[in-house]
């Protein structure tokens, strides 16, 4: 299967759990990454087709809300999104699941979270010698720490994909990979 996998970063961890998804998807299709920041046209291959069977959106979220250049996207592009099988993950440091909850209701539009077959939570990181005098003024407030933090989820990026694998039509799963029973590709929300 083809997915694109398009993701919206400031400081790279969302680009590389984007990367992580890309790999443990790679064995059963053919990706490819896309920085919203450099897609000022919808996407298309050089003969002129958009050949992505799926796709997969990631976004980190400041101050509750995600990343400008997403939130465009995902309006620009709504109509398109929508025709395809769609996974979207959100990356931050919220710790409790009610607000991990509220902070996807609010990175993603509601027209493209209805129609999604997985939403998910997959934590993030603070990479302190990167943000501003700002960033870590209200970082050193929330957290009550200061430095270097990883909350990336690993075992949710893991699951994300065994989601993934398991959507997929039967006849492009292998067999090992076929009886994952987060399989069903209904709509709904990771932890
Ligand atoms: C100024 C600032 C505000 C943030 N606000 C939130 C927030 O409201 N909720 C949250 O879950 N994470 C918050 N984060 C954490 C980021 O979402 C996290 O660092 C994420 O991994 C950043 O991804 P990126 O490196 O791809 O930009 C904040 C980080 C910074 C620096």
């Amino acid at each position: 299967m083809r997915t694109t996998i398009f993701y919206a970063s400031k400081y790279g961890t969302t680009r590389l759990i984007a990367q992580e998804i890309g790999e443990l998807l790679s064995t059963h299709d053919q990706v490819t990454l896309l920085d919203v920041a450099d897609c000022k046209q919808w996407p298309v291959t050089d003969d002129g087709f958009n050949k992505a069977e799926r796709y997969v959106l990631g976004v980190p979220v400041y101050a509750g809300k995600p990343l400008r250049n997403m939130q465009r996207f995902c309006d620009r592009y709504a109509s398109e999104l929508e025709k395809k099988p769609l996974f979207l993950f959100v990356c931050g440091m919220e710790r409790l699941p009610e607000k991990q909850q509220q902070e996807m209701e609010a990175a993603f539009p509601e027209n493209l979270r209805s129609v999604a077959h997985h939403v998910a939570f997959l934590g993030g990181a603070l990479q302190w010698k990167k943000m501003n005098f700002v960033e870590r003024l209200i970082l050193a407030k929330i957290t009550g720490k200061k430095g270097d933090q990883d909350l990336v989820s690993h075992r949710n990026i893991k699951k994300f994909a065994e989601v993934m694998v398991g959507a997929q039509p039967k006849s492009s799963v292998t067999p090992e990979n076929s009886g994952t029973d987060e399989s069903s590709g209904t709509p709904g929300t990771g932890s």
